[in-house]
């Protein structure tokens, strides 16, 4: 390793250590003390995920120009934005900090949360890439979940920090994050290397039930993995389900309420369809054939064809002649 990513590596651990100082001891940091202890977050999961803040005053410069570090790892460490004036000001203010770890546990990037809404700011702020921090390549929470996710036999995807930190709360300390952003190629194969269990566990709201879907639909060509899917009932975030049900009904939910990639896309066509009206049924019963159509073990497909056939009273002889119709149709 490089003596450049080294002192990088130091300097976030240094500014990590500095920010959870701000949060968790400092009057600077009451504020996002207490917007987290209501978002039902422990002194322990912020010890655990080494959470801090980052204030209004610039304290990292001060910080770091008394220890003379080098102008130009400073640069390049991505907590700094650089003027015309080749003058660095701090990228993170007033902002909740959550660090990201690589596979070995080393803070290389941080995201940073805004408290309030600002129509002008990004909820999220995170660090550009760096020598030592590549997107693509990086798992929220990979390090800490490694384990536990070969003694389950499964990982569970979510979107969010806050996802993540709920989960590992109520026991389920398998969870990592895309934060954000669909999988990569480089994030599936470290997946790939620990489980063949994929669980996605989105936000239960129509972006994340969307990006579910979505996600299916690229992950079966990409991975081995077998893919299930958790929904989180009425909409909400999995954060919002701990904070609302308690751990236990998450613990509950995480351990029993997996749907398969096809069950989850027949309950995805019902979202906004009125099964009620005929032609929308008869348009809903299209697609899921359609869906069937791409099952390729027999039984699995069978077990399928004879739910829709119970549930909307249809001949099963019809409905796999109209599969066989379709598979014949594909191109
Ligand atoms: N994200 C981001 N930049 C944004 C918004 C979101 O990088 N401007 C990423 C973050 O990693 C975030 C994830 O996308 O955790 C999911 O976004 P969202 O569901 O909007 O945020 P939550 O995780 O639910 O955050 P919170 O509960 O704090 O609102
Ligand atoms: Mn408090
Ligand atoms: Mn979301
Ligand atoms: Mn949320
Ligand atoms: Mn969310």
């Amino acid at each position: 390793e490089s003596i450049e990513n080294r002192q990088l590596k130091q300097l976030h651990d240094d500014a990590t250590k500095l920010y959870q100082h701000i949060l968790m001891n400092t009057e600077m940091g009451q504020n996002a003390l207490d917007y987290l202890h209501n978002r039902g977050m422990t002194d322990e999961d912020i010890t655990t995920f080494q959470i801090g803040f980052a204030p209004e005053k610039s304290v990292l410069q001060d910080f770091f120009n008394e220890k003379k570090l080098d102008y130009q790892i400073l640069r390049q460490s991505g907590l700094f934005i650089e003027n015309q004036a080749g003058n660095l000001r701090e990228r993170f203010i007033n902002r909740v900090m959550f660090p990201i770890r690589n596979q070995n546990g080393q803070v290389v990037a941080f995201s940073g949360r805004l408290l309030e809404k600002n129509k002008d700011l990004p909820k999220y702020l995170n660090s550009p890439e760096t020598p030592i921090f590549n997107k693509r390549d990086i798992l929220f929470n990979y390090d800490l979940a490694k384990k536990e996710i070969r003694t389950e036999g499964n990982v569970i995807l979510f979107e969010g920090f806050m996802d993540v930190i709920a989960a590992y709360r109520s026991g389920v300390k398998n969870g990592v994050a895309s934060m954000g952003t669909s999988l990569t190629n480089e994030q599936i194969y470290l997946l790939e290397r620990s489980t063949s269990q994929l669980n996605i566990c989105y936000d239960g709201d129509d972006p994340g039930q969307n990006a579910t879907n979505r996600a299916l639909d690229l992950l079966t060509n990409q991975t081995k993995m077998k893919v299930g899917v958790l929904v989180i009932p009425n909409g909400m975030d999995p954060d919002e389900f701990v904070t609302k049900n308690g751990k236990e009904a998450f613990l509950e939910l995480a351990h029993s309420a997996r749907e398969t990639t096809i069950s989850f896309k027949m309950n995805f066509l019902k979202r906004d369809r009125n099964l009620k009206n005929e032609s929308e049924q008869i348009d809903y019963i299209d697609q899921v054939l359609r869906v069937l159509a791409t099952i390729k073990t027999p039984f699995e497909q069978d077990i399928y064809v004879n739910q829709l056939a119970d549930e909307f009273k249809i001949d099963k002889t019809i409905l796999r002649q109209q599969l066989v119709d379709l598979v014949a149709n594909q191109p």
